[in-house]
């Protein structure tokens, strides 16, 4: 019998998810307090699986396949019964959490896990007065995950090690590639990554000395060609003839001399969003961002086709 899922608010990553889910073989309950949000998931979840069927990301099942996995639940109580992981999808709220989470543990079967989506709120702040917090934690997605198998999963200090293993191994058994965060931090970690490269590109783009397509240039034709395949630390340490420790003794002075111009952040909005607004329209009229939309999620898809074959023919 395949594990079941339960997918706890059914919008736009409570769908990403149950696609995602039942693409990997397991059986998803949804459930949303608003029943039409349930409907509407269920038929535009099923446009989006002819789309990666027609793509061929779907793991070599069939669309009626992966669909026939999906089903409604039409109460918090039958969406977990026989569930063994819960992934809660609900607004970025913290009453709503806590409300939530509190439902959820009092309903939820003792050994399922509670997993939250939460984009930003740690897991601490939702379930420490919960009877059974050691089994919470958050399992954080990049939209959509069908897409972007990273998912962090992040702990509160009460979550069992135990518990943060099974949640890494079934996002393993999906196809995502779980980061285990070792305790919790504002941001986690992919935020924090991405937050001081933003606040870097702004900031040149502020004193003058780059336009936002210059940069954005310098990422994607550039060091970031890299980064589908391989992250900054094994970056470094194929750029220096000794591996990292020779890189490190040979550009610490430098990043740290231009770390000592980093440490304010410049803000971002006002004038500074007004200019790089203008400089982005010029490639990307407002009236057109769905469309460019559009655009990037087919280009993803044609990465990743990529990507997988690469990893078959050269090696991961
Ligand atoms: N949108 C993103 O790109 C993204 C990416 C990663 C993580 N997240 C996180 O995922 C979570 C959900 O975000 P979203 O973008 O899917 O929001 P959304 O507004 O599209 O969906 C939220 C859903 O929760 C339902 N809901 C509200 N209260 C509920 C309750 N008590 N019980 C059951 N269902 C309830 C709503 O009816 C709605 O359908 C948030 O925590 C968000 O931070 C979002």
């Amino acid at each position: 019998m395949p594990e079941k899922i339960a997918i706890i608010g059914a919008g736009l990553i409570g769908r990403a998810w149950a696609i995602t889910f039942a693409r990997g073989g397991r059986n998803v309950a949804l459930y949303d307090s608003d029943p039409r949000r349930v409907e509407e998931t269920l038929r535009t979840a099923a446009d989006l699986i002819r789309d990666l069927e027609s793509r061929a990301m779907l793991a070599g099942q069939t669309t009626a396949q992966v669909i026939g996995r999906i089903t409604a639940a039409e109460t918090i109580e039958s969406a977990l019964e026989g569930a063994q992981h819960a992934q809660e999808n609900v607004p970025e709220d913290l009453e709503a959490k806590r409300i939530i989470f509190a439902e959820l543990d009092k309903v939820a079967a003792p050994d399922t896990v509670l997993a939250s989506s939460s984009s930003a709120i740690l897991p601490s702040r939702f379930t420490e007065s919960l009877a059974s917090r050691h089994r919470c934690l958050v399992a954080h997605p990049i939209n959509p995950p069908y897409l972007v198998p990273a998912v962090e999963l992040v702990p509160a200090s009460w979550t069992e090690p135990a518990i943060l293993e099974r949640t890494r191994a079934l996002m393993s058994a999906i196809g995502q590639a779980p980061i285990v965060m070792r305790r919790e931090l504002d941001g986690f970690i992919m935020n924090r990554l991405q937050g001081a490269l933003l606040h870097e590109a702004f900031r040149l783009v502020a004193q003058g000395y780059a336009t936002t397509e210059d940069i954005d240039a310098g990422i994607c034709k550039g060091i970031g060609l890299r980064w589908a395949f391989m992250g900054p630390f094994e970056t470094i340490d194929l750029n220096a003839p000794g591996g990292v420790r020779d890189y490190v003794a040979r550009y610490e002075g430098l990043y740290r001399h231009i770390a000592k111009s980093q440490t304010e952040p410049t803000p971002w909005s006002g004038p500074l969003s007004e200019r790089v607004e203008a400089e982005l329209s010029r490639k990307t009229p407002r009236a057109r961002l769905a469309e460019r939309q559009q655009w990037r999620d087919r280009r993803l898809m044609a990465l990743l086709r990529h990507l997988a074959q690469d990893e078959k023919e050269i090696g991961e």
